[in-house]
């Protein structure tokens, strides 16, 4: 009954977690949750009130395909503000959400048997997407702190390599691509003529201060890049749904093309929500970053002092700890502990490596310390 194409998907681990964790609160259970991949401060003030405006206005008929013109050249704006990238509003597509954009591209992009490189550890849908256009995932390496280099692309490039997905800061190990290593990338795709996806979602999320967005180099390694970004995470709006990505008119028009038969326009009132967002005043997201950089330090240095080694993580809001130590491989870990301690984890083999658990910490410091207090009185019992 089910198509070949659906039963070779596997739902989405990082969700099935955080519903399983949801569950427990509903019934009363006081569950730490460590599982989610969103922000925990509300959308900021200014940008619920233009969605509120947009409701009163009446501006609730369908828009144009790929986005409204104004948050198009906000978008545009944007690109050039903080990455140096000059992309025309005609070179932007707004969609739904940062995945419905890379579900887009891997469509647009990717045909039966091409080779799409990913960097492993990876964000759980890239390879779903990739299987389902048809398309072999090929793993890459990356260096003992999870940064991909140069070497690990190049050893994987062949005839068949359409694309390679660039992650930086990255879900689920916050690792961020060293900028010479950036530049060497973007040599790669250009000498073997492959394209680059830059998942640049949590761009706002880098304690380093350094994580140039690849196609700003030149033009050469621009026209082979389709820079992806959202607002779900920067402005604490991922139920919101607006993802947006700059690329060459070709590439923007084929996705316009399938957008315009599966969900046509992104819902026109988080439209108006992001145009404020993008537009309006940053002071929140400075806010939620320093708040994020603290809870960062403190749960790196909490899980290595109870003996999971952890790598610091220099952007996006997880730690990615090693658990090979404990003898459990990740998922036996993620459900006792669940059980067992009441916490919820992400078990790494969703990512592509059984050895680790991802943490997001993306709580309050009280939650931090009380979910990483039970951790370690389970460790000690285990
Ligand atoms: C690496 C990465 N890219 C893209 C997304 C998609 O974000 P959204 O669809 O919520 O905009 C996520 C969300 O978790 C992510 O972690």
């Amino acid at each position: 009954m089910i198509s070949s194409k659906a039963k070779n998907i596997s739902p989405s681990a990082t969700l099935a977690i955080d519903a399983k964790a949801k569950q427990m609160r509903k019934e009363g259970k006081d569950v730490v949750i460590f599982g989610a991949g969103e922000p925990d401060f509300n959308t900021p003030e200014n940008i619920k009130q233009a969605a509120i405006k947009a409701i009163n206005n009446n501006f609730t008929r369908y828009t144009p395909v790929g986005g409204i013109p104004e948050l198009k050249k906000a978008v545009s704006e944007k690109f050039m503000r903080d990455n140096n990238i000059s992309y025309e509003p005609s070179e932007i597509l707004i969609s739904c959400g940062g995945k419905h954009t890379l579900f887009n591209i891997a469509m647009t992009l990717l045909d039966k048997g091409d080779e799409a490189l990913l960097p492993v550890p990876y964000w759980v849908s890239y390879e779903e997407m990739i299987k389902l256009s048809e398309a072999n995932p090929v793993f890459c390496n990356t260096d003992e702190r999870f940064k991909l280099t140069a070497k690990n692309v190049e050893e994987k490039i062949t005839k068949k390599t359409k694309l390679l997905i660039l992650n930086s800061p990255c879900n689920p190990t916050g690792a961020v691509v060293e900028p010479d290593e950036i530049k060497k990338i973007a040599r790669l795709a250009v000498d073997n003529n492959f394209y680059v996806v830059s998942d640049e979602v949590y761009e706002a999320f880098n304690y380093t201060g350094k994580n140039p967005s690849i196609a700003s180099l030149n033009e050469e390694i621009k026209k082979l890049t389709i820079t992806v970004n959202a607002v779900s995470k920067t402005y604490a709006m991922t139920g919101w749904r607006i993802g947006y990505c700059g690329a060459g008119k070709e590439i923007i028009s084929a996705m316009n093309a399938l957008q315009s038969h599966s969900t046509s326009n992104p819902s026109n009132i988080a439209q108006m929500a992001a145009l404020e967002a993008l537009n309006g005043p940053q002071d929140s997201v400075k806010t939620m970053v320093r708040e994020f950089d603290s809870r960062r330090k403190l749960m790196h240095k909490r899980l290595n002092e109870m003996g999971l080694s952890c790598v610091e993580p220099e952007g996006a809001f997880y730690a990615f700890p090693d658990i090979s130590k404990t003898g459990m491989k990740s998922m036996d870990f993620a459900s006792k502990l669940l059980d067992e301690a009441l916490v919820a984890v992400v078990p790494g083999i969703a990512f592509g490596s059984d050895n680790h658990i991802r943490l997001s910490y993306a709580a309050s410091v009280q939650e931090i310390e009380k979910g990483l207090d039970r951790i370690e009185g389970w460790l000690r019992k285990n």
